[in-house]
């Protein structure tokens, strides 16, 4: 069993801490808002909850207001604080001068390079990003993205760590904007708004071709492997003719930013790309959650 630190107890660290706990590891959990680290034991109690876990694994989380206790017998470091480069690189450089030397340091960003995040830390080699998706503790793949500095043997390491626990851990071997999963949902998105903006559909079709069409087998079958299904011959006609004519614009769509502009940002005004009465939008959060504490559950269960 490892020594797992994680700092931020927000919305990801507190599934992220629950993940590590949930399978025996010992998880010290530090957040620099008090109130944050104070509600964290009852979140995490309510994943237990929520995925009908073991709650003995409760025990094996700690909470720590110092962050030098917090990370001083790390074996693994998690962060999960904001966004910001310069609030990541501060607490790298803590990391670097107060976690164990061998402590593999890993961040949970979604946009940040990894270099930026690792580049004030002496001993880079340690540093990877872990890009979990969110809820952690429902979503099963993690982006394990090596950036140049990033040794084999800390790939190695945190590969294993994570598949331990039931993980879906994937190698990105450069470290590129938006890793491998946020690439290919946006090439998609990109397809999806030129779309609507261009009157071939309105966003309620958009949204059932791919849910009812090639979305129905998505989660058992990748797109290479379908290719692969009906032979790459077929993939190539099919992009001698489409290819060219697949939406190029070299930035965000004006129609994505006209509607930004104009306040329709989605479920929370009832205006986005569709309407949403407050009953349809929870109608739909409820779905997605439903669908994913099911899955979690269901994996519980025979792990
Ligand atoms: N929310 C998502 O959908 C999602 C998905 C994947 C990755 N991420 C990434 O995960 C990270 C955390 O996101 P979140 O959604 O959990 O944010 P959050 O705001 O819910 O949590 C961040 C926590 O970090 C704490 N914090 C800030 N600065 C700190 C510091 N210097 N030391 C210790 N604690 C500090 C805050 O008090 C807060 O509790 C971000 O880098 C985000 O981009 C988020």
């Amino acid at each position: 069993m490892s020594n797992i630190s994680v700092i931020g107890a927000g919305l990801m660290g507190h599934g992220i801490a629950y993940i590590f706990a949930s399978a025996g590891h010992k998880v010290s959990l530090h957040d620099a808002h008090a109130p944050t680290l104070e509600s964290a034991p009852k979140r995490i109690e309510g994943l237990f909850e929520l995925i009908g876990t073991d709650k003995a694994g409760l025990v094996n989380v700690s909470y720590h207001a110092d962050f030098a206790k917090a990370v001083a017998q790390a074996d693994f470091v998690f962060e999960a604080v904001a966004e910001k480069p310069e609030i990541k690189q501060a607490v790298f450089t803590k990391l670097d001068e107060l976690a164990p030397a061998s402590a593999i340091l890993c961040t949970n960003t979604s946009a940040i390079p990894i270099k930026t995040v690792g580049e004030k830390v002496k001993n880079q080699k340690r540093v990877i990003g872990t890009h979990y998706w969110n809820p952690p503790h429902l979503i099963p793949l993690v982006e394990v993205v090596q950036a140049e500095f990033t040794s084999q043997d800390t790939v190695d390491r945190t590969m294993a760590l994570l598949e331990s626990v039931g993980m879906t851990p994937v190698h990105v071997k450069k470290d590129i904007p938006g890793f491998i999963g946020n690439r290919l949902q946006h090439a998609l998105k990109r397809e999806c708004i030129a779309l609507v903006a261009n009157g071939v559909c309105d966003a309620e079709t958009v949204d059932k071709v791919v849910k009812q069409g090639f979305g129905a087998r998505l989660a058992v079958i990748g797109p290479l492997e379908q290719s692969d299904m009906v032979g790459l011959g077929l993939t190539l006609d099919i992009h001698k003719v489409l290819i060219a004519d697949l939406d190029r614009t070299p930035g965000p769509d004006p129609f994505l930013v006209e509607k930004v502009a104009k306040g329709e940002t989605g479920m929370a005004v009832g205006h986005g790309f569709r309407k949403w009465t407050p009953e349809q939008a929870a109608e739909v959060r409820a779905r997605l959650n439903n669908f994913l504490v099911d899955s979690a559950r269901n994996k519980a269960k025979h792990s």
